[in-house]
């Protein structure tokens, strides 16, 4: 999730560059830089940390002699802030990057997926790299198709690439010209007189126009002093729109979204992309070296333990069933802040893995101590760079779900558990437990899973917006699930009870019968998650037994099923999957109902009362 800014017009672009980056710091990230181009030169500065940091590195750097940025006339530049993916938190690794001449000058957002090959191929073509980034490729690339003409070097280097990626590049030959391309990360157009910018999100340039073209994907985009051209990928011209931004400074921070908690949970397809990306780029393995487990530590554990809080441990119960199901390893599986009093039992054959968005959660942490202190290997699962859980841990995963303002956990969570089955599938690798073939089918499951959530989102909204408005105001809400639907009707009601402070329960429906089904009366709405899964009739059975108790019956089901519609009141679909995938696009409706919810009841959802985004206190 990290930002794009590019200007290029009449006046010195330094400042308006550096008041663009301050717009985008919502977004997290951990270094930043600039390139200015004066002079047919380009410099640069870059700068680990804050933007505090960048001005003091501007600073020093002006004084030694760096004319662009000291006199700061350029009216040409990039600037980007980095969230790191490829590569540690350095100055060499943070953007811009430059290829060999220091002609070419890039910014990147998202990931190139065949990176590795790409940066072989050019090594082996003399190229010189100075970064450990999959980006600093694009800046290599350009410089191999440059002949003259920037947009053409650009396109030419659009079709080398694979991945989910935006980008803006600018030539030191080239005084008036940015060129950037997109291909599923956010890239606009911001349209003035006598200059334009280029960014990854409206906040960057809103003070200084209003007026946006969006970039599509596959757009190849050049600008100008005085114009914006677009083609495609192959050169042939395109028209796009010019549009008023309405928004005021607030609401472009949340993206033209109502509240940060629904721009967050539309940002679920990017936030899964970007933590899938380059761990499943070569479609047939799962490649998470950043572990650093050998494979004789993997084929000898005896079994795996998870802990967590909250929703994390929700994404932790998903992933209990990808373990078990695809590697075969016994998993225990404990909230934090249990496991950590009660001298559990563990050792140097244990696998242990802590989930935790912020990487700050105390009973987690504690939790993770106490692993490691018996022996264990310890993995921090967590969406936060240098945060204490990277530190207290033998091995980092890393979600790349971007800063997450909004209280209650929504693309963290989704983030987490796609990270889960990335666990799930490389352990079944290591241990040798699933055949070839399966791990392709399962890959490209996962790989198809950002556009379905993206489909779902856009197809059941409005249908959750009815079931919210006819329930807002009951008294209670019951989530009904199992087996893997269990863990999402866990974290369904959490979110209820969190934004919306109805109470909410949620059960394993094989257990109504041993008491929660005296809950039930006809005001009472029975949320059931019924996707496709081995124990689908039985669930379907339970669904029939509330329903004949009146209640009001609201189903999630795996498109075309069409036994659950029947069974159900209303039946919400999602689209079909591996079934262990399924929680993933189920969770969807439920963290719609719980916001269509509290925002019916005039609620603060960003902001839920006595509740805190970290809990750094036991
Ligand atoms: C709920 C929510 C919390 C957190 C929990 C753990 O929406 O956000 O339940 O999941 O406090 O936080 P982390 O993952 O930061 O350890």
């Amino acid at each position: 999730m990290c930002g794009i800014v590019g200007y290029v017009g009449e006046r010195p672009c330094r400042d308006l560059l550096i008041a663009g980056l301050e717009k985008l710091e919502y977004r997290g990230y951990d270094s930043a830089g600039v390139s200015l181009l004066d002079g047919g030169r380009i410099e640069s500065v870059r700068a680990v940390g804050n933007l505090a940091n960048l001005r003091s590195a501007i600073e020093a750097a002006a004084g030694n002699g760096a004319v662009a940025v000291a006199d700061a006339t350029a009216t040409i530049g990039l600037a980007h802030t980095r969230w790191a993916t490829h590569g540690r938190v350095t100055e060499e690794n943070a953007h811009p990057h430059g290829d060999c001449s220091d002609e070419v000058h890039i910014v990147l957002n998202g990931i190139v997926e065949n990176h590795a090959e790409l940066r072989r191929e050019l090594q082996a073509e003399g190229h010189v790299f100075s970064s450990e980034t999959d980006a600093e490729i694009v800046a290599h690339l350009i410089e191999k198709h440059y002949a003259g003409d920037l947009a053409a070097a650009v396109r030419g280097s659009f079709a080398d690439l694979r991945g989910h990626y935006a980008f803006v590049a600018m030539h030191a030959r080239h005084p008036q010209l940015l060129v950037g391309a997109r291909q599923e990360c956010p890239l606009i157009i911001g349209v003035g007189e006598g200059e334009n910018f280029l960014a990854s999100a409206i906040p960057a340039f809103l003070r200084e126009t209003r007026r946006v073209m969006q970039v599509e994907n596959g757009d190849i985009v050049v600008i100008s002093p005085d114009g914006v051209e677009i083609t495609d990928a192959a050169g042939t011209p395109l028209q796009r729109q010019v549009e008023e931004v309405t928004w005021d400074e607030d609401a472009a921070e949340r993206g033209g979204f109502p509240t940060f908690m629904t721009k967050e949970i539309h940002e679920q397809p990017d936030a899964v992309a970007e933590t899938i990306a380059d761990r499943l780029s070569d479609d047939e393995h799962v490649n998470l070296e950043e572990l650093e487990i050998p494979p004789e530590r993997v084929a000898e554990l005896r079994r795996v333990v998870i802990v967590a809080c909250g929703t994390s441990y929700h994404a932790g119960l998903i992933g209990r069933y990808a373990i078990e199901h695809w590697a075969r390893l016994p998993v225990e599986m404990d909230i934090a802040s249990e496991f950590r009093y009660r001298d559990p039992v563990i050792g140097p054959d244990d696998l242990v893995i802590g989930i935790t968005q912020s990487g700050e959660t105390a009973d987690t942490l504690a939790a993770m101590r106490l692993a490691r202190d018996r022996g264990a290997h310890v993995i921090a699962l967590t969406n936060v760079m240098g945060s204490q859980a990277t530190r207290d841990a033998d091995s980092v995963l890393f979600t790349r779900a971007g800063l997450e303002i909004g209280v209650a956990a929504t693309k963290t969570f989704t983030s987490q558990v796609a990270a889960m089955y990335l666990l799930g599938l490389w352990l079944a690798q290591g241990r040798e437990r699933l055949p070839r073939e399966r791990i392709v089918e399962l890959i490209a499951e996962m790989k198809a899973l950002p556009h379905q959530i993206e489909a779902t989102l856009a197809n059941v909204e409005d249908q959750v917006r009815a079931v919210a408005r006819s329930h807002y105001q009951g008294r209670f809400f019951l989530y009904l699930g199992r087996h893997i639907g269990l863990p999402v009707c866990l974290e369904g009601a959490l979110k209820m009870k969190e934004i919306s402070y109805i109470p909410s329960d949620a059960y394993a429906a094989g257990e109504m019968k041993h008491g929660p089904i005296a809950l039930l009366d006809e005001s009472t709405p029975v949320v059931c998650v019924a996707t496709d899964s081995p124990i689908l009739e039985k669930m379907l059975s339970n669904v029939a037994e509330v329903r004949a108790r009146g209640a009001d019956v609201i189903a999630i089901a795996t498109d075309g099923n069409e036994a659950v519609r029947e069974t159900a009141d209303q039946t919400i679909f999602i689209p079909s999957t591996d079934w262990i995938l399924q929680p993933m696009l189920a969770v969807l409706p439920l963290q719609l109902l719980a916001y269509d919810t509290a925002r019916l009841l005039g609620l603060n959802v960003d902001q839920p009362r006595n509740l805190a985004k970290t809990v750094t206190v036991e």
